[in-house]
């Protein structure tokens, strides 16, 4: 399991044992927990609770939503599926697609929409919540008890999940001895409304509690594992002034001893100041791309991630893909490339007859890590 081949992962088994000790006295099946983005959640769900869980004898299975925010329905019957049957997951889906390829070669579908866009989102709609059923039917044969965490779990309360968030409700309110949940997210106002608008799918159904932080024993563990590879051991006094320095951000202390370790002539002071540049960096690029319009996104998001002919068929369709709209228009890279190589954004430059660059490479590796234009 990956808990032991990370040197640099800080193992919480403590905490791991209090979140399964709160579902084994039976007073909750279902619980969230919220922190903010970088803090260290979904770490410790994946290398210290999924592990204990399966050490205690659960299954357990995993999803983060934001993989796929378009199709958590689909990532929520996969992970349940993978969890309860891991080797038959190919069968799996092919049983549940049966029955929806044999309506569409039907033919027999009214006014012709095949392959139109509002089929394929009906589609996916409906292979994921009959998808979803199935996934936690095999949960029962399997008879474990299961563990699902489903991290990012907001995204379920977007009005287009709401019958994926419903089904999955439905399929969970009946199974509460053999399933427990764990809800997690970044953003504690959108947790908050999924739990407690009367209207929502999850009204009422999980108590909400703040994630608990990484704080000093997560920095004694950092400059511990340092001195076993650095010829220049960091003194506690600098991390934990740096850790502070950083918000108390593990990502960010994390860039910080990477720093360290690699520049460690420099001293602490310097990669202290290198990593605050760095996260200033990150937090001003999120802001420009949080300002450029949905359709601007996609277009820097092609051009970061190297396609050339940003004007031609191929680029198009994935636009298209990008903005899940029929409706992209050959014309719109066009203007997009004019607003980003504009005097007031200068984000991209032309470089030759339909060749553009980024004005700066850090901004390309940025977007370029980005998955989708959200
Ligand atoms: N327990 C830990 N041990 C070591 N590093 C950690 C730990 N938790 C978080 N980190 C560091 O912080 C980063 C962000 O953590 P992550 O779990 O992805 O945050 P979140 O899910 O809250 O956004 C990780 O990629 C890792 O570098
Ligand atoms: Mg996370």
């Amino acid at each position: 399991m990956s808990e032991l081949t990370d040197p640099w992962h800080f193992p919480r088994p403590d905490l791991a044992q209090a979140y399964l000790q709160g579902f084994d006295l039976g007073l909750t099946s279902a619980r969230g927990l919220f922190a903010r983005r970088r803090m260290g959640k979904s770490e410790f769900l994946k290398h210290d609770l999924l592990p204990a869980a399966l050490r205690a004898g659960y299954l357990a299975a995993y999803v983060n939503l934001w993989d796929d925010t378009d199709h958590p329905g689909q990532a929520l019957a996969t992970a349940i599926a993978q969890a309860t049957q891991p080797k038959g997951l190919g069968k799996f889906w092919e049983d549940l697609n049966t029955p929806i390829r044999k309506l569409k070669g039907g033919g027999k579908l009214p006014l012709g929409i095949e392959g139109s866009l509002e089929l394929d989102l009906a589609d996916k709609e409906k292979a994921a919540v009959p998808a979803i059923q199935a996934a936690l039917q095999a949960a029962d044969k399997a008879r474990t008890r299961l563990l699902l965490v489903i991290d990012e779990a907001q995204v379920l309360a977007a009005p287009q999940h709401k019958a994926v968030a419903h089904s999955l409700r439905a399929g969970l309110d009946i199974r509460k001895p053999g399933i427990k949940v764990l809800f997690a997210g970044s953003s504690e106002a959108a947790l908050r409304e999924m739990f407690s608008r009367a209207a929502a799918p999850f009204y009422n159904w999980a108590p909400l509690e703040p994630f608990p932080l990484l704080g000093r024993e997560f920095v004694e563990a950092m400059v511990k594992q340092l001195a076993a590879v650095a010829r220049q051991p960091l003194k506690l006094d600098d991390a934990l002034a740096a850790f502070a320095a950083l918000k108390e951000t593990p990502e960010f202390f994390r860039w910080y001893i990477e720093r360290y370790l690699m520049y460690q002539q420099q001293g602490s002071e310097q990669a202290l100041k290198y990593t605050q540049a760095r996260v200033h960096d990150d937090s001003s690029y999120a802001r420009v791309w949080k300002e450029l319009s949905r359709a601007d996104r996609a277009v820097l998001l092609l051009a970061a991630r190297g396609v050339q002919d940003l004007y031609g068929a191929q680029a198009l369709k994935q636009l298209q893909e990008l903005l899940d709209s029929a409706d992209v228009t050959a014309s719109a890279p066009r203007t997009s490339i004019r607003r980003l190589t504009g005097a007031r954004l200068q984000l991209m430059a032309r470089v030759d007859h339909g060749a553009y660059r980024f004005e700066d490479p850090e901004f390309q590796t940025w977007v370029a890590a980005r998955r989708t234009i959200d």
